[in-house]
């Protein structure tokens, strides 16, 4: 019987190899992030959904929509206009920065996730989610959540990075985006992309609000920077600056307070709701040398980009119908695109641009101003100009 067992368990270890080896799989794998690569046109497309505070579906009523569209609204349309968004984008990574339910009215966790989150499952499409401040206030805790996200299928979040052993929250890790394959920038990563869980609320007695980045965390991210700035900066094809990277979390950082309409693109309809202290996170960004631009959520009515030190900080406003807006200013989605360079040779070569601009969720998905968050000409020339601006 025991020899009848174990060759039973080797084949099944077996088939299970030939599957994860061969099959599209693999690039879902959790240590094999490389494989996220710009595709055969040379671009590399974002998708970020911001807030969408899902709860039970179709009997999860919108708010603040115009009285005459209350009747017959529910989670259903956040989930269609995730559904329209995929198909007219056909994103490479979907990006959901936190808030993704809405605890208070979700009686399961689990549950409401699969259904919130179900629109990227379904489309095989690579996605990542991160941590708000309401995530952990149904059935399950902030790590809790974060392991059930970790389980989906073709999600490439991670709990936390595997190397560190001791760091604040759940939810922190990054992603490499390679080049082209066949390029000579194939096996190196041209675009880096950072996700941080950002808090709920203050622990600290004497601290009151919102949550902030800590210490650990920046030092993981400072770490994790110089790591990949050395990889891009060496041989094979050493570059002269870092790969431009895109950092994603929830809650704002009390530099968005630093803009007015006179300098930012985008709307701002409600204060900054940062956390009462600065945790120094923007000043790490700004010295690590490589992030271009920064998206959170959390402010639902907020959608606008400004730009301090060479660094974007960008809304993406909420998407979710669940979630406090607007009557008659229109759910929406941030979008990034980055495109690569042809090399004189005509290969590809290092990312080029990285523009963004909003999806409205309307009849037409209306695309609104658009703008380029860095170009590569621009190094070492930090540009104040938007292009787009109103
Ligand atoms: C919500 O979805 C329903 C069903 O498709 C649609 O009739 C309604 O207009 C949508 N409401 C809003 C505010 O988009
Ligand atoms: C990238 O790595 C693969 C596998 O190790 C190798 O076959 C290929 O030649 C490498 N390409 C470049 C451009 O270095
Ligand atoms: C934006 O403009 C306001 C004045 O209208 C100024 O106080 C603020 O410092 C500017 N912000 C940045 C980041 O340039
Ligand atoms: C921001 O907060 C201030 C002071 O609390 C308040 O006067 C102002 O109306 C608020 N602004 C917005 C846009 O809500």
């Amino acid at each position: 019987m025991a020899n009848v067992h174990e060759a039973v368990v080797r084949l099944v270890v077996a088939l299970l190899l030939v599957t994860l080896l061969s099959g599209p799989i693999c690039i879902f794998g959790k240590q094999s992030q490389s494989a996220m690569k710009f595709d055969r046109n040379g671009e590399f497309r974002i998708l970020q959904v911001a807030d969408m505070h899902y709860g039970h579906g179709k009997t999860t009523p919108c708010e603040d929509v115009l009285p005459g569209q209350v009747r017959g609204c529910s989670d259903l349309n956040t989930t269609a206009f995730l559904k329209r968004m995929i198909l007219a984008f056909n994103p490479h990574l979907i990006v959901f920065t936190g808030d993704n339910i809405f605890g208070f009215d979700a009686t399961d966790a689990a549950s409401s996730m699969n259904a919130a989150f179900a629109p990227a499952v379904s489309a095989n499409i690579p996605w990542v989610a991160i941590l708000g401040n309401h995530d952990q206030e149904s059935t399950l805790s902030r790590e809790g959540v974060m392991k059930h996200i970790v389980g989906m299928k073709n999600t490439l979040s991670q709990l936390n990075p595997p190397e560190v052993h001791v760091i604040d929250g759940f939810g922190n890790y990054n992603l490499e985006i390679h080049g082209i394959e066949g390029s000579s920038f194939a096996n190196k990563s041209v675009l880096n992309l950072y996700f941080l869980d950002s808090g709920d609320y203050s622990t600290v007695p004497s601290i009151p609000g919102y949550g902030w980045i800590k210490p650990s965390q920046q030092f993981w991210f400072q770490r994790t920077s110089m790591k990949l700035r050395r990889a891009y900066m060496n041989k094979p094809d050493a570059q002269k600056a870092p790969a431009p990277g895109l950092v994603y979390f929830h809650i704002p950082l009390p530099e968005y307070a630093s803009f007015d309409s006179s300098n930012f693109t985008g709307v701002k309809q409600e204060n900054i709701s940062s956390p009462s202290v600065n945790s120094g996170f923007f000043t790490t960004m700004v010295e690590a040398g490589d992030v271009k631009a920064v998206f959170t959520g959390h402010d639902h009515v907020n959608d606008f980009c400004g730009e301090l030190t060479g660094i974007h900080l960008c809304y993406a406003g909420g998407f979710g119908y669940h979630a406090y807006g607007k009557a008659g200013w229109a759910r929406r989605a941030r979008v990034v695109v980055a495109s690569m360079e042809k090399t004189e040779k005509g290969g590809w070569g290092a990312v080029k641009s990285i523009k963004t601009w909003k999806h409205l969720d309307d009849e037409k998905l209306t695309t609104i101003e658009g703008q380029v968050l860095w170009s590569k000409s621009s190094v070492g020339d930090r540009r104040k100009k938007q292009i787009g601006h109103a």
